[in-house]
């Protein structure tokens, strides 16, 4: 039984100031607060080496990917986010994940965030959802989308003073239900992270 359940951040934008990452360490916050050991996937990280997925390369003997993919697969939960790109997901998102099999996700409870600077997000969710089901994740049904992401976030000055990425949110949610929003989605996959693991 998963008692102290592990929640993994898995961001899938590159950008320096993304607000995917800055999102996903709201929900990731949440899980701790709900009991849940958690850890940080960057996948913009410039210190990792994450090559594009090649089929005749296996992952242990390619850059980072073997340790990465270890981080994922000892999680009971993963808080997954991507941008919104083209009314998909991200290449980055997709590459890692082609990477993943059910190793990584059988089991697992997946929260899932999608961040577009327009209007739309349902796609990105979609179909981040159905390829979470071909490796056979769990999706929590309280999914995040943030529409019109520039104006949902303020600078936060203390996070990037020390140029630290990934280390904590960089911005500050501005809109108080996306916020909420994302500490529910965070605490449900913690909690049924928890449940699945005792059901086992
Ligand atoms: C290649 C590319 C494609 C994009 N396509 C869309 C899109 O289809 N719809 C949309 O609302 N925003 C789109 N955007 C804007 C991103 O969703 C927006 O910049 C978002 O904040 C990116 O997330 P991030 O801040 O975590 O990097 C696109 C951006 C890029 C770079």
């Amino acid at each position: 039984m998963t008692e102290t359940p592990r929640v993994i951040a898995v961001c899938g934008s590159r950008r320096e100031g993304s607000y995917t990452r800055s999102a996903l360490h709201y929900a990731l916050d949440a899980a701790a607060a709900a009991g849940a050991e958690t850890d940080f996937l960057d996948l913009g990280d410039p210190e990792l080496e994450l090559p594009l997925y090649h089929p005749d390369w296996d992952a242990e003997g390619t850059g980072d990917v073997a340790a990465a993919l270890e981080r994922v697969r000892r999680a009971d939960g993963v808080l997954l986010g991507s941008p919104v790109y083209h009314g998909s997901y991200s290449s980055t998102f997709r590459s890692f994940h082609d990477w993943c099999s059910f190793d990584e996700y059988e089991d697992t409870v997946v929260g899932l965030v999608a961040t577009a600077g327009g209007g739309s997000f349902g796609s990105t969710l979609d179909h981040m959802r159905i390829t979470i089901r071909g490796v056979h994740g769990w999706v929590h049904p309280k999914q995040v989308g943030i529409r019109n992401a520039y104006e949902k976030f303020a600078e936060r000055e203390a996070a990037t003073a020390d140029g630290e990425i990934g280390a904590a949110a960089a911005h500050e949610l501005t809109d108080g239900d996306i916020a909420d929003r994302l500490g529910e989605l965070g605490e449900g996959v913690a909690e049924s992270a928890v449940r699945l693991g005792s059901s086992e």
